[in-house]
């Protein structure tokens, strides 16, 4: 069938599924030529394959985002520190060094702010020991504070529902979907509601601002990972992400993860 060639069947029910087809020629005793002819579904394949090459760009961009970071943020505060200090040994007016003083105790202050908000968005202390709401108000205290981006959250609904996994992949979501709302939208405030009903935990994200039109099959180009990302990792979980867009509409991002089944726990 060729080497490297894709192919495509088609189901009962008309969907198209990537295929690897073999074929292989043999003969019966009669003499008579035979071809067996192999069809695999290989669409589980695929998707491993898209979600592992997703995988590695989000992890780049993590890195990418955690060296801009560590550079822009610590580096700068710490050589101003280093300035600060130099300028407080040399300085002999009382009044002025007390001032040095202060300022350099403020620079300190701001800069352990900086480094526990940048622990936090690595992986959310609060989210293991106060649970999923209290970590994502903790996040938009935080997102108003440095970008004047307001989330108005309803987050009551939800207490300890969820398995650390399912509450970890939802607040990633969550906090993709704000920082999109946060970078494309155009405007600076955004509305979110977490809610539990039949068995799952369900958050919803919605802009009022630009929208945009969603292409459902996006698949990770241009380093462009957070959509794809989204669904992967509520999919990981067994639950489902949706994104609802058009210009000038603004966005809604609904996902919805099972909560742990008291059942198999302990498994
Ligand atoms: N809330 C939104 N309002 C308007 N446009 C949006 C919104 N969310 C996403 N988009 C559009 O969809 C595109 C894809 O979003 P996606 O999160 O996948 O990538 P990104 O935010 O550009 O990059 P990153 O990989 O860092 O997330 C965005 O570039 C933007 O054009
Ligand atoms: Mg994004």
């Amino acid at each position: 069938m060729g080497e490297g060639l894709e192919l495509q069947a088609v189901r009962r029910d008309g969907t198209a599924i990537p295929v690897e087809i073999s074929l292989s020629p043999s003969n019966l005793e009669s003499g008579e030529g035979h071809v067996i002819c192999a069809v695999r579904d290989i669409s589980a394949w695929k998707r491993m394959r898209r979600l592992s090459g997703m995988l590695i760009a989000a992890a780049e961009n993590e890195r990418k985002h955690l060296s801009r970071e560590l550079h822009d943020e610590f580096l700068q505060s710490l050589v101003a520190l280093k300035i600060r200090m130099k300028l407080l040994a040399d300085e002999r007016d009382d009044g002025k060094r007390e001032r040095a003083r202060d300022r350099i105790a403020g620079e300190i202050h701001d800069t352990i702010r900086g480094v526990k908000r940048m622990i936090r968005g690595l992986l959310p202390p609060e989210l293991e020991h106060r649970g999923l709401a209290s970590a994502l108000a903790s996040a938009f205290a935080d997102i108003r504070d440095v970008y004047g981006f307001t989330v108005h959250a309803s987050l009551d609904a939800v207490a300890d529902e969820l398995d650390a996994v399912a509450a970890l992949a939802l607040y990633r979501i969550v906090q993709e979907a704000v920082t999109n709302a946060m970078r494309h939208s155009g405007v600076n405030e955004a509305a979110m509601t977490l809610s539990l009903a039949d068995g799952m935990v369900t958050a919803t994200v919605r802009d009022e601002g630009g929208g945009f039109e969603p292409d459902p099959e996006t698949l990770p180009s241009d380093g462009r990972v957070g959509l794809t990302g989204m669904r992967e990792r509520a999919a990981l979980v067994g639950g489902a992400a949706i994104v609802k867009s058009s210009p000038g509409k603004g966005t809604t991002v609904r996902a919805s993860v099972p909560v742990a089944d008291p059942q198999r726990q302990g498994e």
